[in-house]
């Protein structure tokens, strides 16, 4: 596929964060029969990979700013670019040896997220969206699925867990929406499921508590291939209060529906 200048930068930085990525899993599924666990292994190759990412980044656009879940918010000279990236989404995933993780960066002009790049190092699936230009798996071009009936919705989600977010809103919630679709799903890279509604593949995804590393470059693959994302309330506020609601437009709107009159409940 013949990437623009840009995504050119963006996935040479991940596919070079991802060979080390994957050798470090081999090693994690070797380390589960240990009795410390994989724990302290994963924080360091988390590290290494976010680095691995700031620096191939940095040394194509010098001046941007760069903001990564591991080392925070470092300030370019150019004010009007920062890459947001989450060097392994789905951490919980990789320590248990599960092959669903990625890696994720967006980059944002002006406040505005203009290119997008999820990446799994074990399924080798590569997704890139420019804005006005398009979302991709690989060379495919991408679009929302065309479901219209909640009914025949494979809704993936997220769920608060011990120690974050409100447990009891999301048992709510998860009640409302389990009775009206086909099939609920909790796989546990907030970027691949984003990834996965651009790829049709969910018909609806939702979770709250999210941070700006986890949505960026999913936002973008949504919307370029043709679909609808907000926060609960509808609004465009997902980067900054981290709740995300996303789909194509008719599930879209039944989504916020249902999420709303549970929130009332
Ligand atoms: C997490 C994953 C997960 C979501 C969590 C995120 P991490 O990111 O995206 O799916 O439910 O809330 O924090 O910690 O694996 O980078
Ligand atoms: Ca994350
Ligand atoms: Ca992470």
């Amino acid at each position: 596929m013949a990437y623009s200048a840009l995504m050119n930068v963006m996935v040479g930085a991940a596919r070079k964060a991802a060979r080390s990525l994957k050798r470090d899993f081999g090693e994690v599924e070797n380390l589960q029969v240990s009795v410390k666990g994989p724990g302290n292994f994963v924080t360091a190759a988390d590290r290494r990979a976010e680095e691995t990412l700031r620096a191939e980044l940095a040394k194509a656009r010098p001046n941007y700013g760069f903001i990564g879940e591991e080392g925070g918010r470092r300030e370019g000279s150019d004010k009007t670019h920062t890459w947001i990236v989450d060097p392994l989404d789905g951490t919980s995933n990789f320590l248990h040896g599960v092959p669903h993780f990625s890696i994720s960066i967006g980059l944002e002009r002006e406040g505005a997220i203009v290119a997008g790049l999820i990446y799994n190092p074990i399924t080798d699936e590569l997704y890139t969206a420019e804005r006005g230009k398009g979302a991709f798996l690989n060379d495919k071009r991408l679009r929302v699925a065309g479901r219209k009936r909640l009914a025949d919705a494979v809704v993936a989600c997220g769920l608060p867990h011990y120690g974050r977010g409100d447990l009891e809103l999301g048992r709510r919630e998860l009640a409302a929406v389990q009775e009206k679709v086909a099939g609920l799903r909790r796989f546990g890279s907030a970027a691949l499921d984003l990834a996965f509604i651009a790829a049709g593949r969910f018909d609806i995804y939702w979770e709250r508590n999210l941070s700006p590393w986890d949505v960026a470059a999913g936002l973008i693959l949504v919307r370029e291939a043709g679909g609808f994302v907000s926060d609960i309330n509808g609004t465009d506020a997902v980067m900054s209060n981290g709740h995300v609601v996303a789909g194509n437009e008719t599930m879209h709107r039944e989504l916020l529906a249902i999420l709303k009159a549970a929130g009332r409940d």
